[in-house]
């Protein structure tokens, strides 16, 4: 007879146990918030222009939402006035030649038209020896057309954002 109480008040404590594990679970999982997604984190990429009028990289990989910093080098020593160089990053069904054509008029704005639906970002003009970088978040996957919109260089200097 003691016996079987032992093994009643056993099995009622394991009962207890389990019970007691499965409710704390499934009030964790109601009140708890879901973990928020990971942001991909912020990245520089560097692309270096030349008096050859090269990039060194026909193509960057980014991540969708994330920062982007876009650092381009004039690597030579050619003013910018015969061999300027620019990154701009322009939204897909562009035509790029019908684009960077129509950029060429833009000399008050560096090659670039203020405020044109087709570029997602650009940086400034530079020539050899400087710098410049802009910024921007990563659009939607996909591929996209970068170039040097100074007169004459889309044609060579040019590369695909591809944004996964
Ligand atoms: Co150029």
């Amino acid at each position: 007879m003691y016996r079987i109480i032992v093994m009643i008040s056993m099995a009622l404590m394991f009962a207890a146990c389990g019970g007691g594990g499965s409710e704390a679970d499934s009030g964790s999982s109601t009140t708890a918030a879901p973990p928020p997604p990971a942001a991909p984190k912020a990245i520089t990429v560097e692309i270096f222009g030349d008096d050859q009028m090269k990039f060194n990289r026909g193509e960057i990989r980014v991540k969708v939402g994330q920062e982007v910093t876009v650092k381009l080098t004039h690597t030579g020593q050619l003013p910018k006035e015969s061999m300027g160089h620019n990154w701009v990053l322009l939204k897909p069904g562009t035509n790029v030649q019908e684009w960077a054509l129509a950029a060429m008029a833009a000399t008050d704005s560096e090659y670039v038209p203020a405020g044109d639906a087709a570029v997602i970002a650009n940086t400034g003009l530079v020539g050899g020896g400087e710098s410049t970088e802009v910024t921007f978040t990563a659009p939607e996957a996909g591929t996209y057309d970068y170039i040097c919109s100074f007169p004459g260089h889309y044609g060579v200097m040019k590369g695909k954002l591809i944004v996964e």
